[in-house]
């Protein structure tokens, strides 16, 4: 008889291992099946997050940060060092030591909350009254498990472009550019995302010479213009040199580095040489080989697992949730959605807003907004009211040397009710959890121009922002 569980996860990522965790926090028998190995051949759990993604981009970002800080802006306080030197292999094997320990933390974590690890690959069989069957494929042997309910939580994996391999040495995608075992001297990107920026930001910050080809004409499309205008102006200023509006040609790469043919935004062939190459092109879904027919259930033209608003699918008792369905690809949404669904399992009745999940580029600054963009607004004929307010004249922007950005506050003209906040600032993925939760509550500028905010911190430019919805800001 196969083992039977009221809740299987497939995919152990900041989604399934989430949901696997509320799951059993409210009851239920659970297993997750993952199949994730490290470079070394251990199989991890934490998915795209843990192991190749936020937390050991978000690793690298600090340390080239403080590289960069310690070359170039120390002599602003006063502080003069020389000689600073850059071990790239202490400062990647750092980064491997945070993964490992946050990745053998969900382990814990699993035995903590009896959650069953099915180690392999999870692939479904067909369905009766038990339940679903998966069959989990491990190294060494083959079981079937039944399960009262799945959810699928299978994340997604880096698009590549046709013809191009990648090896991950010359030519990288995010699991390349997270282990590169030298600084490029010339660094190319393809794909000026989020993947892009970051990880061309952290080698830039240790030296390299980084040329992003977009294929857009529109500098960060999905952000709010003013932001985006700021982000390409620091940019500019930082040395990280993005062309936009190309198409790329052929990529020839050997072991001595690539050559990328393109066609400029004016028409004009163009060549670039570098050392390696990022292709950061966006994500596609995983959906390969889960068996998905069996069950009567098949993916999307684009390759996604259709869901309704609750994350289920059309077959009764599976659902959908994290990068494998529509949305943003972002942990957090992940997360929001694993737990949701493990609570609609037990009964309850949980609720996701969208337009509230936040995005965060950690960059320097970053760059953070959640809500609406004012050309998002003024295209549904919203009548708004804006207010922005700069860092740099907030005393506490100053005194840490990181008076650059702003935050820019848009509010419904009539009802003062907060539409979108966006945000370009040192700790900027900080700053906007205050504008998440007032957006939460439907909360209006005047609400958190009214709220005493700590002085002096960055947060009183949050606070400013919204007084200038109403223009009466303070400080300026
Ligand atoms: P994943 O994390 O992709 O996990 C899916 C898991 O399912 C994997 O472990 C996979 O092995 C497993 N799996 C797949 N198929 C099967 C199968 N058939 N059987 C068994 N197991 C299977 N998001 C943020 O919010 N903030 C960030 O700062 C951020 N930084 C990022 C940086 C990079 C470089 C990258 C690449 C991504 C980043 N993201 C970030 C996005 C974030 O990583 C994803 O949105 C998130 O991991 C999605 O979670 P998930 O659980 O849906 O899928
Ligand atoms: P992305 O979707 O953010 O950006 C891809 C970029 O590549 C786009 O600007 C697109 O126009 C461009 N592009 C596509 N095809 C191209 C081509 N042929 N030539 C030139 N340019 C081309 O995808 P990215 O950066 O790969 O990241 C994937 C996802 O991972 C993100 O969308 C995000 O959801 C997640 N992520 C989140 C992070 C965060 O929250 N801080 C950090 C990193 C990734």
């Amino acid at each position: 008889m196969s083992k039977e569980f009221d809740v299987v996860l497939i995919g152990a990522g900041p989604g399934g291992y989430i949901a696997a965790i509320r799951a059993a926090q409210l009851g239920k028998s659970v297993a997750c099946i993952e199949k994730w190995k490290n470079p070394a051949g251990a199989l991890k759990l934490g998915g795209t997050c843990l192991n190749v993604g936020c937390i050991p981009s978000k690793v690298l970002l600090a340390s080239s940060e403080e590289f960069e800080n310690a070359s170039k802006h120390l002599a602003d306080h006063g502080i003069s060092v020389s000689d600073v030197k850059l071990d790239v292999s202490k400062m990647l094997a750092r980064k491997d030591g945070i993964v490992e320990k946050m990745t053998k933390g969900i382990e814990f974590l699993f035995r903590k909350n009896k959650i069953t690890w099915l180690k392999g690959h999870g692939k479904f069989t067909g369905k009766n009254a038990a339940g679903v069957q998966i069959e989990v494929s491990g190294e060494d042997e083959t079981e079937v498990v039944t399960a009262k309910n799945v959810i699928i939580a299978t994340g997604s994996k880096a698009r590549h472009l046709p013809n191009i391999p990648v090896d991950n040495k010359i030519v990288a995608d995010n699991e390349g550019a997270l282990s590169f075992d030298a600084v490029p001297k010339r660094l190319a990107v393809i794909g000026a995302g989020v993947i892009g920026l970051e990880l061309g930001s952290v080698w830039r910050r240790l030296g390299a010479d980084v040329t992003v080809l977009e294929a857009l004409p529109q500098f960060l499309g999905a952000a709010d213009e003013a932001l985006a205008k700021e982000v390409a102006k620091q940019f500019k200023k930082q040395g990280l040199d993005i062309h936009l509006g190309v198409k790329i040609g052929e990529v020839k790469a050997s072991d001595k580095g690539v050559s990328i043919a393109y066609t400029d935004n004016a028409g004009n062939a163009q060549t670039l040489e570098a050392d390696r190459l990022i292709v950061s092109i966006g994500r596609v879904p995983n959906t390969d080989n889960l068996g998905l027919g069996s069950i009567g259930l098949k993916a999307n033209e684009r390759g996604f697992i259709d869901v309704d608003d609750h994350c289920a699918t059309s077959v009764p008792g599976v659902y959908a949730i994290g990068d494998v369905v529509r949305g943003p690809m972002l942990a957090h949404k992940a997360e929001d959605e694993g737990v949701a669904v493990a609570e609609i399992i037990d009964g309850q009745k949980p609720h996701i807003d969208y337009n509230c999940v936040p995005w965060v580029i950690y960059t320097e600054p970053e760059i953070a907004w959640v809500g609406k963009t004012e050309q998002q607004l003024k295209a549904e004929g919203r009548e708004i009211k804006t207010g922005q307010f700069p860092m740099m004249a907030n005393g506490r922007a100053l005194g840490i040397c990181r008076a650059e950005g702003f935050v820019k506050m848009i509010a419904d003209a009539k009802t003062d009710e907060i539409l979108g906040v966006h945000v370009i600032a040192a700790d900027a993925s900080d700053l906007i959890a205050e504008a998440v939760v007032a957006m939460e509550f439907k909360a209006a500028s005047e609400d958190i121009g009214r709220i005493c905010h700590p002085h002096p911190s960055l947060s009183e430019v949050m606070r400013e922002a919204a007084l200038a919805v109403d223009k009466r800001a303070l400080n300026m």
